[in-house]
């Protein structure tokens, strides 16, 4: 600012214009692309969490768990989370986030920016261009050629500036806001190999048996839920003969203590479990460097906001029920971290 005022009034508008038009660099924000968190990943056997955030309580939950265990992160954006909290925001926010890491929780975590179901070019070209260092292209629901086409596209784009590409091959079941399937298609190993020489791909998310939502699998009880197929993802990392970092989305569990608060007071979710948490930390195992967790973090929000406004019908202060929200997910965060995706320590300095 006291730079600007030494010029004249139409180079001040000059230079406000250049600032403003001029595409955000990742770097500049803090952030990290994915490549070494992943091959950190690969080599010690974890998965780095994707965690969606919308909201500022969701953001410094994640930032705030994953410095305290010590944990790389990827922080998730839909592109319904762009229309919710708009993108300019968004991109301030993380800065934000980065910062609050280095400076207040002393913590040296790379955090990477992540376009998260891209549906097409133009919103992957727009992240990159405004401060993302990973973006998805979604090309699932696409025939295999045109898959292939859109993600090299989009890995050429994100290449020339330094940012990781995840593609998607296989079809997961389940609805969201944004992202919907009715039924899932699992990942044909023999197309990976293809499919990922001919991209070029940084990562690449495969459906085995996981699925999006809050309702994947309607049984009644936990040891019903049918296991992942393993199988099929140590084919594909057979077949892939490099490490090579898997993605799996759809991988919250739907924890029943947080349904069960949640339909005690008030709420009315069907009874419904996800992924076996034993599962996912199987699959970290074999190749699965990322894993994707909105859900649970939902659940947590809403179960403790229905809590606290049925159990405190005088409070009115957003402060009273988001902020202990916030901090119910910042313990299941540090436990997901710890126990389920083995990521906690990782960038602890010894
Ligand atoms: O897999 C999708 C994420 O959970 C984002 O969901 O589109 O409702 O923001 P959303
Ligand atoms: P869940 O709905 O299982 O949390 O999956 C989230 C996800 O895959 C985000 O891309
Ligand atoms: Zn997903």
């Amino acid at each position: 600012m006291i730079g600007l005022i030494r010029h004249s009034p139409r180079i001040q508008i000059g230079l406000f214009l250049i600032n403003y038009t001029m595409p955000y660099k990742y770097e500049e924000l803090g952030l990290s692309n994915t490549k070494a968190m992943f091959d950190k990943a690969l080599d010690e056997g974890f998965a780095v969490p994707g965690y969606n955030f919308n909201n500022m309580e969701q953001l410094q939950a994640i930032v705030t768990a994953c410095a305290e265990t010590g944990s790389p992160v990827i922080l998730q954006v839909s592109k319904g989370a762009r229309t919710y909290a708009n993108s300019t925001m968004l991109t301030y926010m993380a800065q934000g986030a980065v910062k609050m890491v280095r400076e207040e929780l002393k913590s040296d975590i790379p955090i990477a920016l992540h376009l998260d179901h891209g549906g097409n070019f133009e919103i992957c070209k727009a992240c990159i261009d405004s401060g993302f260092s990973s973006v998805m292209f979604d090309g699932s629901s696409l025939p295999y050629e045109e898959n292939i086409k859109v993600t090299q596209k989009v890995v050429e784009y994100a290449h020339a500036r330094g940012v990781s590409v995840e593609a998607e091959l296989g079809v997961l079941a389940g609805i969201e806001d944004e992202v919907q399937a009715e039924k899932s298609t699992y990942t044909d190993p023999d197309q990976v190999v293809d499919f990922v020489t001919r991209t070029g791909c940084d990562s690449l998310a495969i459906s085995i048996g996981t699925s999006h939502g809050a309702y994947k699998f309607k049984v009644d009880r936990l040891e019903d839920v049918p296991p992942l197929r393993i199988d099929i993802l140590k084919d594909i990392r057979q077949k892939l003969g490099r490490k090579y970092p898997i993605v799996l989305h759809g991988s919250s569990s739907v924890l029943q203590e947080y349904v069960k608060i949640i339909n005690e007071n008030g709420g009315n979710l069907e009874k419904a479990f996800g992924v076996r948490e034993d599962q996912i930390r199987e699959a970290t195992k074999h190749g699965v460097a990322k894993v994707n967790i909105d859900s649970d973090g939902r659940l947590v929000m809403t179960a403790m906001i229905r809590k606290i406004l049925k159990e405190q019908p005088k409070v009115f202060d957003p402060r009273k029920y988001l902020g202990p929200a916030r901090d119910e997910l910042i313990k299941m965060m540090k436990r997901k971290n710890a126990e389920v995706l083995g990521c906690a320590g990782a960038y602890i300095r010894g």
